[in-house]
């Protein structure tokens, strides 16, 4: 029940039993959440006050709306460790969740600036450029990008990537091992073609993602443009003192 002479607000006090009872499995991801109308009778609060708890918790990817269906318990979020190189295939594996990709372009091509500079490619020089959408448990959770030092990688050209990794192929196929990387991440409002790739609607919040993969030379090999679906993933680090 809901405490009126309390001083904390009767909408969030709703919005923290919602939120307890997702953390105790009582509802779970994909259950549909009572109506407005049942929650403020069941509570004895304004459809207003329902409204504005359900509101922020849409806002903060806890629950779904599906227009015309109702409201929802949303899925849980991938949470990804910043610290270690791993691939998509391996960071799926890892969740025992199963990892496939649609191959949206394969092909050798002249690299954007940022792409070329990075690479040390000359003005007008190629790349082998693979764009995936990358589904976990057949969901869409990224766009990537990769460019690849060519000729180096000319023989991923040959290769199917909606069924292999490209980090063991690359390994493999190739004997370049990814050593290190370094990667940035921002926050952006999703653009038309991925939110369509993504099934998330065009300006909702994707992180936006690139990574120079190195090898163990200290070569970098690969540059890759990514967005990774903001309601899907938690990135996180640890931090120590030195
Ligand atoms: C992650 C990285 C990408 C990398 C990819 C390789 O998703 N963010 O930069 O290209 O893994 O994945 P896989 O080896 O599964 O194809």
């Amino acid at each position: 029940m809901l405490d009126n002479q309390s001083p904390i607000p009767l909408y969030y006090q709703l919005k923290n039993f919602i939120e307890d009872q997702i953390t105790a499995g009582l509802w779970k991801p994909g259950d549909r959440v009572p109506s407005e109308a049942e929650l403020g009778t069941q509570f004895n609060i304004s459809r207003t006050t329902v409204r504005q708890a359900l509101g922020e918790l849409v806002n903060q990817g806890v629950l779904n709306r599906a227009q015309g269906k109702g409201t929802f318990v949303a899925q849980p979020r991938i949470r990804q460790g910043l610290t270690r190189l791993t691939s998509f295939t391996e960071d799926m594996q890892a969740r025992r969740m199963r990892s496939s990709s649609q191959v949206l372009r394969l092909e050798c091509t002249v690299p954007p600036a940022w792409v070329a500079a990075a690479l040390g490619v000359r003005e007008g020089g190629s790349t082998v450029v693979l764009k995936r959408l990358r589904l976990a448990d057949d969901t869409p959770m990224a766009v990537e990008t990769s460019y690849l030092l060519y000729p180096l990688c000319a023989s991923v050209l040959n290769e199917d990537f909606s069924r292999y990794s490209l980090y063991t192929v690359l390994t493999e196929k190739i004997g370049l091992r990814p050593s290190r990387a370094s990667q940035q991440l921002e926050a952006v409002a999703c653009p038309a073609e991925e939110a369509a790739l993504l099934h998330v609607r065009k300006g909702s919040p994707v992180l936006h993602m690139r990574r120079s993969t190195l090898d163990r030379s200290g070569q970098s090999f690969e540059q890759v443009e990514s967005y990774y679906r903001g309601d899907r993933y938690i990135f996180y680090s640890e931090l120590a003192v030195e």
